[in-house]
C-alpha cells in the first residue's frame, strides 16, 4: 500500500495575513518532485487570502479548528461551511492545545471529524498522551481511547480518507522530539487500533503523521520508519525556507 506522505504546517496564532501572502509568494511555485502532499493550516484571518495565493498551486490550505454545526447562535464559531466556502481543503481537530485551553473532548473531537467529512473536508485529529500518562506507561492506553472515540461512526470510505497526527504533548514546542523509533512504535499500535476499529484495508490507508519538534534535521528520521506517513509541524512551518526542507526532507 502506498500512502502519499502529508507534511502540514500548523502556524498555530501566528502571522498577520501580510506575512501569509509573503509565505504564500515563496511557496507557491514549488513543485513536488516526489509524491509528497503539501498543507499549511493558518489563522481563519488568514485562510481566505493564503487561498487566493495558493489556488492552483500544489500546496492546500488548512483550518486549525471549526464547530461542528452549521450554524447558529455561537459568537465566535467558524462552522465547517464557512471553510468549505473559503476552498478549504484540511482542517485540524482536537490539537492538544485546544483539548487543554478550550475545553474540546473525544465527543467534540468526534463530532468534528463527522462534519468535517460531511462538509467535504478532510480532518487531521490529533492525538497523544502527557508526560504524566507517557510515565506512567499509558501511552498506549490513551491514545487508543482517542482514536476509538474519534473515529465512531465514521464509514469504512471515510475513515480512509482520515489523516490521524500523533503528537505527544510533552514533545510539542520543547525542542525534545520522539525518537523516530518511539514514535513508529505508537504509530503502529495508532494503525492497529483503526484495523479494530474497522478493518485492515482502512488501517493499511490511513494516514498517521508524526508531530512535536520536528524540523529540516530530523526529518528524514521520521519518514524512514514503515508506519510514519508525514509531520504535522508548528514552529519549524513558520518560515517558508524550512517549510520547503521539510517536504524535501520526505
Ligand atoms: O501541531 C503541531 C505541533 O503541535 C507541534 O508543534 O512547534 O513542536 O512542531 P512544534
Amino acid at each position: 500500500m502506498n500512502r502519499t506522505p502529508i507534511i502540514a504546517g500548523n502556524w498555530k496564532m501566528y502571522k498577520t495575513v501580510g506575512e501569509a501572502r509573503e509565505f504564500a509568494g515563496v511557496i507557491r511555485n514549488h513543485k513536488l518532485e516526489g509524491a509528497v502532499e503539501m498543507v499549511v493550516c493558518a489563522p481563519f484571518t488568514a485562510l481566505s487570502a493564503l487561498a487566493e495565493e495558493l489556488k492552483g498551486s500544489d500546496v492546500k490550505v488548512g483550518a486549525q479548528n471549526m464547530h461542528y454545526e452549521a450554524s447558529g447562535a455561537y459568537t465566535g464559531e467558524i462552522s465547517p461551511g464557512m471553510l468549505t466556502d473559503l476552498g478549504m481543503s484540511y482542517v485540524i481537530i482536537g490539537h492538544s492545545e485546544r483539548r487543554e485551553y478550550f475545553a474540546e473532548t473525544d465527543e467534540t473531537v468526534n463530532k468534528k471529524a463527522k462534519a468535517a467529512f460531511a462538509n467535504g473536508l478532510l480532518p487531521i485529529v490529533c492525538v497523544g498522551e502527557n508526560l504524566e500518562q507517557r510515565e506512567s506507561g499509558q501511552t498506549k492506553e490513551n491514545v487508543r481511547e482517542q482514536v476509538i472515540r474519534a473515529v465512531e461512526g465514521l464509514s469504512s470510505e471515510q475513515a480512509k480518507q482520515l489523516v490521524i497526527a500523533y503528537e505527544p504533548i510533552w514533545a510539542i514546542g520543547t525542542g525534545k522530539s520522539s525518537s523516530a523509533e518511539d514514535a513508529q512504535d505508537v504509530i503502529g499500535f495508532i494503525r492497529s487500533t483503526v484495523e479494530d476499529a474497522f478493518d485492515s484495508q482502512v488501517a493499511m490507508q490511513v494516514r498517521i503523521q508524526y508531530g512535536g519538534s520536528v524540523n529540516p534535521q530530523n526529518i528524514a528520521s521520521y519518514m524512514g520508519q514503515p508506519d510514519i506517513d508525514g509531520a504535522l509541524v508548528g514552529g519549524a512551518s513558520l518560515a517558508a525556507d524550512s517549510y520547503l526542507q521539510l517536504v524535501q526532507g520526505v
